[in-house]
């Protein structure tokens, strides 16, 4: 995205505006209306060259993410083993499910269902949430900030939620009013639940607590909802690139059955099953820069599907966009000096959003040499 979309100016932060405008995409086609062309047609932007080069996928189920049970880490008796599952999964793994966690699972499923209906809605409806110029929020696709990239085979609806101080008049209080309810109750639980398992990574970690609320308390929420049609040649295509999560944690809500997911281990890609009524929880490049490394941030992509389409809700959990993030301070010694910048969230995610999606590279960004 070019100099002429980006609010770069913005860096010394005045207005809450200023703040939100953090990125932008460039206009590109609607893929849900491409995938219903006849016949089916993948345009040479979307099909990927090199994808025969890439690293081997394994078979569904072999192996598995870890599985973290939250009310076994919440009871006094199991505290200690289930903190023990979540420490190894946060190190080795960077993702996992989370099972038993409190969230009501008819609220899940009215979420699912709102979103499923928004992206049924005709296009012209969906247009009225189109992103607007500088702005990554809305209705349209992310990180394309050159004319040369290869696209996505996939469509996005990104919101903030959270702090409602954030919120944008044109989408939010747009919406009808049965999904503005559930994003409502979901973006609140999510906050309550984000915070719970912050809190045990912190404990897991042995990290100050304090460290961790301070941070993360009235933290900046971020929901994407991506929205993956069937591609006539999935095989040339990815419906999300690879990359790691910018922010601190992860919740992914996946929608329907289908599967999609990777995550990068060892050299392979790991297909994700998802577990009925689980979250799957990744950490992000945040939540990597506060535990001063140890706790990586994993490279993941989704893939796409030739006969079903893919939907998938995703939540990020942020520290506060006013707020100043770096290695924790009990986390550093003389051993394991502070390997990591510290900077501010909005200048952070401004340089994040300006990049395109490659990897894990922006990470590397913030590392000190
Ligand atoms: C994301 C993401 C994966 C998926 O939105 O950052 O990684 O399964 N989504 O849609
Ligand atoms: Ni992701």
């Amino acid at each position: 995205m070019g100099a002429e979309v980006i609010d770069r100016g913005a860096k010394g932060v005045a207005s809450m505006d200023h703040l939100t405008k953090l990125g932008s995409s460039l206009e590109v086609p609607n893929v849900q209306e491409l995938a219903k062309e006849k016949p089916p047609r993948v345009p040479e932007r979307y099909i990927r060259h090199d994808r025969d080069q890439e690293e081997p996928v394994l078979p569904q189920y072999s192996p598995e993410i870890p599985v973290v049970d939250l009310q076994k880490l919440l009871d006094e008796s199991s505290m200690d083993s289930e903190l023990h599952v979540l420490h190894t999964a946060c190190q080795q793994w960077g993702f996992f499910q989370l099972i038993n966690h409190g969230v009501d699972s008819s609220l899940l499923e009215k979420m699912k269902s709102e979103t499923q209906e928004f992206f049924n809605l005709p296009l012209e409806v969906k247009k009225k949430f189109d992103q607007k110029p500088g702005d990554v929020e809305g209705y349209g696709q992310a990180f394309v900030v050159s004319k040369e990239q290869k696209l996505d085979w996939g469509d996005i609806f990104c919101i903030v939620p959270m702090p409602v101080s954030l919120r944008k008049p044109h989408l939010i209080p747009k919406l009808p009013s049965s999904f503005r309810d559930a994003i409502e109750t979901y973006s609140k639980e999510i906050k309550i639940l984000s915070m719970k398992i912050l809190n045990m990574m912190a404990k897991a970690l042995g990290m100050d607590i304090e460290d961790m609320v301070t941070l993360f308390e009235d933290g900046m929420q971020t929901i994407r909802m991506n929205y993956y049609p069937p591609c006539p040649q999935p095989e040339l295509v990815t419906g999300l690139s690879p990359h790691s999560d910018a922010g601190g944690i992860t919740v992914l809500l996946q929608v329907n059955d289908t599967i999609g997911l990777q995550i990068k281990k060892d050299g392979a890609w790991i297909p994700v099953t998802p577990l009925p009524n689980a979250f799957i929880i990744n950490i992000g490049d945040i939540i990597q820069i506060v535990t001063n490394d140890s706790y990586p941030s994993i490279e993941h992509r989704a893939t796409t599907n030739s006969e079903k389409e893919r939907l998938s809700i995703a939540t990020f959990y942020n520290p506060k966009l006013d707020g100043v993030f770096g290695p924790a301070p009990s986390l550093i010694s003389n051993e394991k000096p502070a390997r990591f910048k510290s900077i501010g969230l909005a200048e952070y995610l401004r340089g994040y959003l300006s990049r395109e999606l490659v990897g894990r590279s922006y990470l590397d960004v913030m590392r000190i040499n």
